[in-house]
């Protein structure tokens, strides 16, 4: 099997490093040769750790994408559309079995190349795409077949949880630890991707398109990031029982699939709260099999790779299958489900001028929208001499939360913007 790779980064270059030093394992494996022989970069002369002798040199990866000797072209550049959704489309349009872990690409033009692909009868595997190393594609397109999935959630930005953990473990300031995820190839080019939650509504999207057999509805993701998260909310939290957590969640309610990426604070004794740094974790809930769960090192070199090349491996072995579980023209449009219905508590810190009256104004303006208290702390005084105020609620409608922190927020006795935090008791 003759394989092209498009980018040859953090990524490509494992791949074309484990292709390489595996190549004997591999062939045993999955009954046939696989070889890289093509390959495009931006820079032919940078360093990247392997071998390129004997594998041709394409300037242009579209080219690539053309190139009658590639059977499988590997599209490992990133971007939803430009070069990487050509060379994308180009393989697919003649003939070429693509492989991506691209997720953006696959969140916002999943259908339309599943639609080639499937006209082609050629396969669109992307198993890196989501949750790194975890076989999750897998796990959903063909070990859970038989179950109707209700919920998928889980943690889906290794950089995200690599931050959180070490900004909770070592109280550093959150740029230095996303420099140090940057670093070690875990960001995406464009990290705020990663720390908005873009990355993880990607994923999720995907994951949900999948579980619920619909269209990818990228655009109906409610997505918060991790920016407003202090290092003092780590305390707050821990001392409440909690831990901090980016979640993506994708699950089945009355009127429809409600998907949102948003940080979340979770019992300190629940298994989600003890997955740390850049490891993922995906629960998918079936109605025949029950809960299901998959843990493991969400972004890097080695676990990406090892999911793509799983995905190579597939197609060696002639496994090539609808990239959504079915063709794409028969996916309808994913039904939304109505947020503001949700039901759950609320984590909110304040920064609040240190004056008589103040908390009883911010306890009426939840009392008039029926949220009940159920902590609350003050404690300290932040740099520009506010005080914290810290409320657990008891449990409400996104609604009426909603409601009450935008009247909070227009009292004029409240400084900051203020910092809410679901509360996910899974
Ligand atoms: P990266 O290190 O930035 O590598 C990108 C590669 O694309 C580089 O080799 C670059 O060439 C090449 N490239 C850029 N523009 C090009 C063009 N116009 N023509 C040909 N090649 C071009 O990115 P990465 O981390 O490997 O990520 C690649 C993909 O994998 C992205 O879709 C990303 O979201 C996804 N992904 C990454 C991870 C991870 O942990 N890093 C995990 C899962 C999925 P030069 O090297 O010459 O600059
Ligand atoms: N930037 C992504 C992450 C890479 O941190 O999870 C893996 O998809």
């Amino acid at each position: 099997l003759k394989v092209g790779l498009a980018g040859l980064g953090t990524v490509g270059a494992a791949v074309a490093r484990e292709l390489s030093v595996k190549s004997e394992l591999l062939a045993e494996r999955s009954g046939r040769s696989i070889e890289v022989v093509a390959v495009s970069a931006r820079d032919k002369n940078k360093d990247r750790g392997i071998s390129l002798e004997g594998i041709e040199w394409f300037e242009n990866a579209v080219a690539l994408a053309e190139s009658p000797d590639v059977d499988v072209v590997a599209e490992l550049i990133g971007g939803s559309d430009g070069i990487a959704f050509d060379v994308v489309k180009t393989a697919l349009e003649r003939g070429r079995h693509v492989v991506t872990a691209n997720k953006a690409l696959v969140a916002l033009h999943g259908v339309e190349i599943a639609s080639i692909a499937d006209e082609k009868g050629v396969a669109l595997n992307y198993e890196a795409a989501v949750a790194g190393g975890i076989p999750v594609i897998k796990a959903l397109r063909e070990g859970l077949v038989v179950n109707r999935i209700s919920r998928v959630f889980g943690i889906l930005n290794g950089t995200c949880n690599y931050i959180l953990t070490n900004m909770e473990a070592t109280k550093r300031p959150f740029t230095d630890v996303l420099k140090e995820a940057q670093d070690l190839g875990y960001a995406e080019a464009d990290p705020t991707f990663d720390v908005d939650g873009i990355d993880a509504a990607h994923k999720l999207s995907i994951l949900a398109a999948l579980a619920f057999g619909a269209r990818v509805d990228f655009d109906g993701v409610y997505c918060e990031g991790i920016r407003r998260i202090a290092p003092v909310d780590f305390e707050y939290a821990a001392q409440f029982g909690y831990r901090i957590k980016l979640l993506a969640i994708a699950e089945n309610s009355e009127d429809g699939v409600i998907q949102r990426v948003h940080p979340c604070i979770v019992p300190i004794n629940t298994p989600i709260a003890d997955v740390n740094g850049v490891s993922n974790a995906v629960i998918a809930e079936g109605d025949a099999v029950g809960q299901t769960v998959y843990e493991g090192p969400g972004a890097g070199d080695g676990p990406t790779a090892s999911a793509v090349i799983a995905d190579i491996v597939d197609i060696a072995r002639g496994l090539i299958q609808p990239a959504f579980m079915r063709p794409a023209s028969r996916l309808a449009p994913l039904q939304r489900g109505d947020l503001s219905q949700r039901v759950g508590a609320f984590y909110l810190r304040l920064g609040v001028l240190d004056r008589p009256g103040v908390i009883a104004k911010v306890t009426q303006v939840l009392a008039e929208q029926e949220i009940s208290i159920g902590s609350f702390v003050q404690r300290g005084v932040t740099e520009d001499g506010a005080v914290n105020v810290v409320i657990m609620t008891h449990t409400t409608t996104e609604a009426a939360f909603g409601r009450a922190l935008s009247a909070i927020e227009s009292l004029s006795e409240v400084v900051e913007k203020p910092c809410k935090i679901r509360v996910e008791d899974f």
